[in-house]
Parts: structure tokens; C-alpha cells; sequence
């Protein structure tokens, strides 16, 4: 028997019982200010909306479901304390969203019914809850419709007469990627339905899903191609859905399984059940693991059996749903803002494995922050072989008294890298040597320094450091800065051969010089410059992002540019000026404030605005960047915004949709600033309408996003938990 210690940090541990947990952080929320609740609301909110983005939209999450589900619940405990920050824009109020901004790959549409989220659980003790909840509403005996929870991309397809017309990707849950092309291409899943009985005109959602045979390969063949292998089959999915060749689409493996019909499309039946038995005698892809149950002790059952068994299928589950029955009484259990009443996701703890400590190694990440990481034994978790785990910091190997040479535990949530829960101490062997943290960076040399509140150590060398260097030029570059192609590999070429030393240095690129790097030719060098000349007609808003200046994430850089207009007069900003700015706070005024005034900033500036960079915002910039996106919509603006809210509506009206003043059930959504009116937002609540903060609409029409604001470092797990407990 091995003896296993959790980390005795004061911060969060995964083997202490949820529950018990809880009721720790209950009283301390009691004894917590409000203006401390305040500053872990926003926090937390920016955490959780960061996550969502890595989730959905980059596909490479870096907490476990797990850790982001307790994000959730500790923020949804505090708003529920502190009732005075609830905010229709909390991410407690919302689903997450996959939706890409920037350049849009696949047509928007609006989803007939929001696609929403389930109620997770990871106790029996709230699954008799929900269960007595529900017996407390419905007055008669009724049944539960038991299924597993498949862990892939949410799908919502339409057949209109028998035939496969639509399938869009959740993306925030209103609006979805169609991504019908790629979906034909998936086996399983009819384009013509059979037998009869089927509803003329009816949505049917589901989950695509990687198996993980497909999975390995598709993982062999990037990393022998130099790619980065997907993190899980749900990021390899996901991906896949997303990608332009519908033909690589349909050799990825990918299968599909189908378990919701929403109720308002099914006629003619009595219970979901017996729908999905309908379903899958039309010939679409229904599982075969489902149960119906008609007490505790048997969706019980169901759990247990399913918590052991599901390691032998070939595709991943995270977990059981138990949905109520009858059609009837999920309409009179009804929705909340985010999920049904009616249905209950059970999810199952993380595998957890134990292996051997061989190495550390340190890691310097774009702002100089030194990660160490652990070689370990490889060993296999949840369906992959793993071997290295984050360290995150020194205090996470000094609070596990972590030696090189021990027994750990690991864990494999969402992220690639597992991270290490525990360590055996009864199994070290005696030459186990302690680690002994670098006093320089890696890099470059320079003595690391911590600054007093800090847990990490930083190599200051931020002008010379090559690996922050690189990164600032990798960051320049993003999809969401100047929008060009170019990956990690290309950085190292362009900067180990002195080509790039500052984002300047990329509009003076030579041909000749792209065609003297190895395995560069002539198509792919002109295509990067074309790229990069491309890139000239970048608007202020992104390019003020791609400056990097700490702290000004995409949306601010977007708020910051249309305020002010041009990067002269932010440069001429006053110290006050700045900080007077809505959703500005005194250590981004700071930032920006001394970011101006630093001469070796305002001569790259120069030097890019004579490459012919943007510096000025176009004077119709509120409607530049029409689309269709918001098509046949109907939005209630309400409340106050970073833009006047006249200027919200033209944005509304300038991407198709229709700009109304009272919320019924016509509304697509209400968009809702700082202060909505009361009572729209009640209204909405009623009518279970959508309610969409500022930042998720811009990310929406394109000219914003979530939070790469105040992305200043990967997140790792345990500074998420910023040590609340
Ligand atoms: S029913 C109204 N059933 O899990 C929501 N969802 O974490 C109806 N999921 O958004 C969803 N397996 O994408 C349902 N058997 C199952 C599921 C399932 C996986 C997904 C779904 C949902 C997410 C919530």
C-alpha cells in the first residue's frame, strides 16, 4: 500500500471531499469584505472567460474540467453572497463559446433553440438532490432517461424532410459554425433518413467524437509532420470540425452519437427515450448504453457501473447524464439561463496514476516567467501515455517536499500536460535528491528575480532574453494582432539567423533572405511576405495589441483605439486621463502610461508607422466590419456601454440584425452593459433569452474577444486558485 500526501498548502487539495470544501470556503465568504469578494468576482470572471476561450476556441485547455467546474461553483457561491456583483455578463449566466473572432472561416447562424449547457455534478449527494427537486415539482411517479456523457464537440444537426440540411457547431450557444460540409463527410451520419414517422422539419443535437484509435494516429502523423499533437480526442474533434478541407475531415475517424431532439421539434412521443428509439430507427447514430431507471438506487447503479466500465470503450466519456423522462415535465420543469431543470450531468474524477520523478527541467515563457516541468516515467492515463507534468512553481515542489527520484501521483485533466496531486513518500529512495531551483535564467544567464507577491521566479532580461524576445515577436504576429501565419519553428529561423530582433524588423524581410533558411522556398517565403505586407492594412484596434503593452489585452486595445482615436493622442494621454477611463484600473493606466514613455518604444513605433502600419482608427469604424452575423436577430441593447449605445445599435444594424427596445419573445438576445435595466433583464430571464455582455458581443461581430486581455502568462492550475483556500 502506498501512502499518498496532498499537498498541505492551504490552497486547494484535490482528495479533501468537495463538499467538505465547500462549507470551509462558506465561512470564510461569511468573514470576507465585500470589496475583497469584489476584486475574486473579477478574477475569478476573468479566469473562467480565459479558460472558456482556451477551451473552445483554441482547443488546448489548460486546467481539468474539474478545476474549471470549481472555478464555476466558487464564483457562483460568492455572487450568490455578495448578490451586489452579480452581472448579467458573469460567465455563471452564460455557456462558453467556440466561436473564433478575427477572420471568420465558417458562415454564423443562429441556432433555432440556444444550444445550452448542463448542471454538473460530482457527487451522489446532488444527484438525490436534483432527484428530489424534481419530485417536489412533478406530482406523479416518473422515470429517468439515463445515458453517458460523451466528452467531444456539441453538434446541432437539421433534417427537413428526410434530409440533412444544417449542422452547426455550439459556438456561444446562439450562434453557431456551420459546418454542414464537414459533417457530411463523417460516417454514420445520415444525409437522407429512413423508415417514417420523422418530423418534417426537426433539430437533432449530438456529439462528434474522436475514438481513440484515430486519435493516436492522427497525433503520430502531426508529431512526425513537427506539429503540435491535440491535447485530447475532444480538442482533436474539435478541431477537425473546424478545418477547411472537408476531405482531410472525413480520414480523421471521427464518429458521431446523438442524444437530445430538443423537445419543441419531437412529435408524437411520449418520453425523450422512446424519441431517441425513434431516432435511431430512422437510421441516425443513437447509443446503445442508455438506460431508463425509475428510482435512485438504479441511476445509481448505472453510475457505478459506467464509472468502471467506460474504460473499456473506445471513445471518451466524462461522465452520466440523468435527464427526466417525460417530455411533458421537462417543459414544466422548464430552463434556466443555462441549462435545463430536467437533466443533471453526473461527471466521473479525473484517472489518476502513480509514476517516477527522473528530471526537472525549467522553461522561460514569453514574460520571463521560469516553469519547471517534470521528465517523468512514462506511464499510461486516460487513454494516452504521459510523460512530463508541470511543477507550475517552487512553491508547488517545496509544498510536496518533491524530490527527484519520488513516486508521484498524477492526474490528466484537459491540458496536455498532467499535473502531480501527490507524492509517495514511503517509497523514496534513499539517493532522492531535492531540487535545487536555478538562480539564472536558462536562457540567457541573467540571476531571476521575484518580485514580493509573486510565486514566480522572472528573468528581468526582458530587451535580450531570445526566448521573450521570440515570444513578443510570436505574440506580434497572432491571429488576433497582425494576423500572420507564422508559427513557433519560423520565429526560431528568422531570429537564431538575425533577421528579426523587433516587430519592425518584419516589413524589412527580403526574399533572399526567407530563401536562405532551410526547407524555405519560393512559394511558401512569397506567401509569408505577402502576409506580412498584408498586415499593413490591419486596423489600429488589433495593432495596438500587437505592441504587447502589458496589460492591454484585445479588448481593451479595441476600447483604448476607439476612444482615443490614434496612437498620438494615447501617447499624449495623461496619467489621470487613462485612469478615468471606464474599465481602466491604476495598474493599466501605469502600464500604458509609462509604455509611452519609454524612448525605445517610441522607436519602434516610429518605425513601424513609416512600414505603413495603422495608427489612426477609420473614421466609420463602428460599422467598418460589416457582416451577416447577426442575420435575422433581434437585439435589446441595454444599460451603459464603452461606446454610446446609439453606436451599439448602428453596430447591431451594421451586422444585420435588428436593434428593438422591449425584450419579448421575439428577441434574439438582450446585449447588456454596465447597469441594464432591471427590468429587461428580468423580462429575458422569464422568456429564457439570451443575455450577452459587452466583450461576448464583440467577440460575436468580430472586433473584439474574450480575454486575452491581462494575459500576461499561462495560466497554470494552481494560480488559479490565486490561494483562496
Ligand atoms: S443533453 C439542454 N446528453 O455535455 C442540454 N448532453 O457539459 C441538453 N453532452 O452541452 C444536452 N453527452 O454538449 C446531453 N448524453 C448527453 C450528453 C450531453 C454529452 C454534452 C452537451 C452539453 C454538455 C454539457
Amino acid at each position: 500500500m502506498c501512502s499518498i500526501i496532498v499537498r498541505k498548502t492551504g490552497r486547494k487539495s484535490e482528495e479533501i471531499d468537495y463538499f467538505c470544501k465547500f462549507s470551509v470556503l462558506q465561512a470564510r465568504y461569511w468573514i470576507m469584505e465585500a470589496t475583497e469578494a469584489g476584486k475574486l468576482i473579477i478574477s475569478l470572471r476573468n479566469q473562467i472567460e480565459e479558460n472558456n476561450r482556451r477551451y473552445y476556441v483554441d482547443n488546448a485547455p489548460v486546467i481539468s474540467d474539474y478545476d474549471f467546474d470549481q472555478l464555476l461553483y466558487r464564483l457562483a457561491e460568492l455572487e450568490r453572497q455578495f448578490p451586489q456583483f452579480d452581472s448579467p455578463d458573469s460567465p455563471t449566466h452564460h455557456v462558453g463559446s467556440d466561436l473564433q473572432s478575427g477572420s471568420q472561416r465558417f458562415a454564423r447562424r443562429a441556432h433555432k433553440y440556444p444550444m445550452l449547457s448542463l448542471g454538473n455534478t460530482y457527487s451522489m449527494e446532488e444527484v438525490e438532490e436534483f432527484a428530489a427537486r424534481a419530485a417536489r415539482i412533478i406530482d406523479t411517479s416518473f422515470t429517468y432517461s439515463c445515458e453517458l456523457k460523451f466528452d467531444g464537440a456539441g453538434i446541432s444537426l437539421t433534417y427537413r424532410h428526410g434530409r440533412l440540411v444544417q449542422a452547426l457547431t455550439r459556438g456561444d450557444g446562439v450562434v453557431g459554425d456551420d459546418v454542414t460540409v464537414n459533417i457530411r463527410k463523417i460516417k454514420g451520419i445520415p444525409h437522407t433518413l429512413h423508415g417514417s414517422g420523422y418530423p418534417d422539419d426537426f433539430e437533432i443535437r449530438g456529439e462528434i467524437l474522436m475514438p481513440f484509435d484515430s486519435f493516436d494516429r492522427l497525433n503520430k502523423e502531426r508529431e512526425d509532420a513537427g506539429e503540435e499533437p491535440f491535447a485530447n480526442p475532444r480538442n482533436a474533434a474539435s478541431g477537425s470540425l473546424k478545418l477547411l478541407d472537408s476531405e482531410e475531415v472525413g480520414r480523421r475517424g471521427l464518429m458521431c452519437t446523438l442524444y437530445h431532439i430538443p423537445s419543441q421539434d419531437i412529435t408524437g412521443q411520449e418520453g425523450h427515450y422512446q424519441a431517441l428509439d425513434a431516432a435511431a430507427s430512422w437510421g441516425l447514430p443513437v447509443s446503445d448504453k442508455r438506460k431508463l431507471c425509475s428510482s435512485i438506487e438504479e441511476i445509481k447503479d448505472y453510475i457505478t457501473y459506467w464509472d468502471t466500465e467506460r474504460k473499456l470503450l473506445p471513445y471518451a466519456t466524462d461522465g452520466v447524464v440523468i435527464k427526466i423522462n417525460s417530455l411533458e415535465h421537462q417543459r414544466e420543469l422548464g430552463y434556466t439561463a443555462k441549462s435545463p431543470r430536467w437533466a443533471v450531468a453526473y461527471k466521473f474524477k479525473a484517472e489518476e496514476a502513480l509514476t517516477k520523478v527522473l528530471s526537472i527541467d525549467y522553461q522561460v515563457g514569453r514574460t520571463g516567467a521560469v516553469t519547471p516541468v517534470a521528465n517523468m516515467e512514462p506511464v499510461f492515463l486516460s487513454g494516452t501515455m504521459v510523460k512530463r507534468a508541470t511543477l507550475v512553481n517552487e512553491d508547488f515542489i517545496r509544498s510536496f517536499d518533491l524530490r527527484i527520484g519520488d513516486t508521484v501521483k498524477v492526474v490528466k485533466g484537459g491540458e496536455i500536460i498532467p499535473k502531480i496531486i501527490g507524492v509517495d513518500l514511503s517509497s523514496r529512495p534513499a539517493d532522492a535528491s531535492v531540487p535545487v531551483f536555478p538562480s539564472v535564467c536558462p536562457d540567457c544567464g541573467t540571476p531571476l528575480i521575484k518580485e514580493a507577491d509573486q510565486a514566480r521566479w522572472y528573468c528581468p532580461n526582458a530587451s535580450s532574453c531570445p526566448t521573450q524576445i521570440k515570444g513578443r515577436l510570436l505574440h506580434f504576429l497572432s491571429r488576433k494582432a497582425m494576423n500572420v501565419l507564422c508559427g513557433e519553428a519560423t520565429i526560431d529561423q528568422l531570429y537564431d539567423r538575425g533577421f528579426v530582433r523587433r516587430p519592425s524588423d518584419f516589413y524589412q524581410l527580403q526574399m533572399r533572405q526567407l530563401m536562405s533558411l532551410e526547407g524555405w522556398k519560393e512559394k511558401a517565403s512569397t506567401r509569408f511576405l505577402n502576409s506580412i505586407d498584408a498586415s499593413r492594412k490591419v486596423g489600429f484596434d488589433h495593432v495596438l495589441f500587437a505592441l504587447g503593452i502589458r496589460y492591454v489585452g484585445q479588448t481593451t486595445a479595441a476600447m483604448l483605439a476607439v476612444k482615443f482615436g490614434s496612437i498620438d493622442a494615447l501617447a499624449a494621454a495623461s496619467y489621470e486621463e487613462l485612469k478615468d477611463v471606464e474599465d481602466i484600473g491604476e495598474t493599466m493606466a501605469r502600464s500604458i502610461y509609462d509604455y509611452f514613455r519609454n524612448e525605445a518604444e517610441i522607436a519602434e513605433i516610429e518605425r513601424l508607422k513609416a512600414a505603413g502600419l495603422q495608427f489612426e482608427m477609420k473614421s466609420d469604424a463602428a460599422t467598418e466590419k460589416a457582416s451577416d452575423v447577426l442575420a435575422g436577430m433581434t437585439v435589446v441593447v441595454s444599460g451603459t456601454f464603452a461606446l454610446s449605445r446609439d453606436e451599439m445599435k448602428a453596430l447591431v444594424t451594421a451586422h444585420g440584425g435588428k436593434a428593438a427596445s422591449g425584450v419579448s419573445g421575439k428577441t434574439s438576445f438582450l446585449l447588456a452593459g454596465e447597469k441594464p435595466g432591471p427590468e429587461k433583464v428580468k423580462k429575458a430571464g422569464e422568456l429564457g433569452v439570451r443575455i450577452m455582455s459587452e466583450e461576448e458581443f464583440m467577440a460575436l461581430i468580430g472586433k473584439g474577444n474574450n480575454k486575452e486581455d491581462n494575459k500576461e502568462e499561462e495560466a497554470f492550475p494552481e494560480d488559479l486558485f490565486g490561494g483562496m483556500i
